[in-house]
């Protein structure tokens, strides 16, 4: 309830209708009351919430749907996914992909590895059934306010053009590493502090063992590298065993070796480290 709380009060604070005296209108401290759930929250909540009601998403093309659930306290949307899909060949815009598969586990084991490299931009996903189908379900973003589609569209320019470029080149990174066929522009959001998630890894996770354009690399954020070589099969396994088959975790460490090696012949002007813009936290709502 705290959050159709807290969006009510957001609607009503925003909604010149409710033309109501200053004092009436609630404090902003009570707006920002509700503490966020946490990541484990997040994933219980996605596994057992009740499914009030659901709606195809309005872009993509693999029949996402946008599903509003609820615990009895918290009600929160959730991206569900199924699409499981293995072709021989498949035609894209982009050419023709061999040995081509679409797979809602791919989700959760990107948003599973992105922990294991200490990442935070990608939106839990757990596995649920959804009418007798498997799928991933994923934590809906709240304050998107454009996908970088809409922002290269609207010539819209970063408020932060070094935090913005510390993100995209994370997302460098980790595309390679799981080689990603799909990080088209509707699969990356911005949200209203210019925060950018990556959402959508149903098509990644390929054999190839090297990485498609490991030259486009030209930094590394520090922590996500150290991580990066810490990963082994042993790890991998015991993380991303459900949704991984051993050749496709095989495949990833043997593009996560040429990748080290790139940004190591890069040398040591080649690290940074991600700060997250002073202005951004604590979080506010100012809309
Ligand atoms: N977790 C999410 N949070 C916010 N918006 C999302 C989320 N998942 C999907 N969307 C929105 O729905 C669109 C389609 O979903 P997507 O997962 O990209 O599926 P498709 O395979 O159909 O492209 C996205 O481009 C985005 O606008
Ligand atoms: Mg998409």
């Amino acid at each position: 309830m705290r959050h159709l709380a807290l969006a009510f009060l957001v609607v009503f604070a925003t909604q010149p209708a409710f033309a109501q005296p200053a004092a009436a209108v609630a404090p902003a401290a009570q707006v920002t009351a509700a503490p966020a759930p946490t990541l484990a929250e997040q994933e219980q909540f996605l596994r057992t919430a009740r499914i009030v009601k659901t709606k195809g998403a309005k872009k993509g093309v693999t029949a996402t749907q946008r599903a509003t659930m609820s615990d009895g306290t918290l009600t929160h949307d959730a991206s569900i996914q199924t699409v499981d899909i293995s072709a021989a060949r498949h035609e894209t815009t982009r050419g023709t992909e061999l040995n081509f598969r679409d797979f809602w586990g791919y989700n959760v084991a990107a948003y599973r590895l992105g922990l294991m490299l200490g990442l935070d931009s990608i939106p839990p996903s757990v596995a649920r059934r959804y009418n007798a189908k498997e799928a991933s379900y994923t934590w809906w973003i709240d304050d998107v306010i454009m996908d970088e589609q809409a922002r290269t569209d609207n010539k819209t320019s970063p408020p932060d053009s070094a935090y913005w470029r510390a993100q995209n080149d994370i997302i460098r990174v980790f595309d390679a590493l799981i080689a990603n066929t799909d990080r088209n522009q509707g699969n990356v959001l911005i949200d209203k502090r210019w925060k950018v998630w990556m959402i959508d890894h149903t098509r990644a996770f390929r054999l190839t063992e090297e990485p498609k354009n490991p030259q486009a690399i030209v930094r590394c954020e520090r922590s996500l590298f150290a991580k990066l070589k810490t990963l082994d099969k042993a790890s991998l396994k015991a993380e991303l065993d459900a949704h991984l088959s051993s050749f496709e975790m095989d495949a990833l460490l043997k593009r996560r070796d040429v990748i080290v090696a790139r940004i190591e012949s890069l040398g040591p002007s080649a690290f940074y480290e991600l700060r997250r813009p002073a202005a951004t936290t604590p979080l506010r709502d100012t809309k």
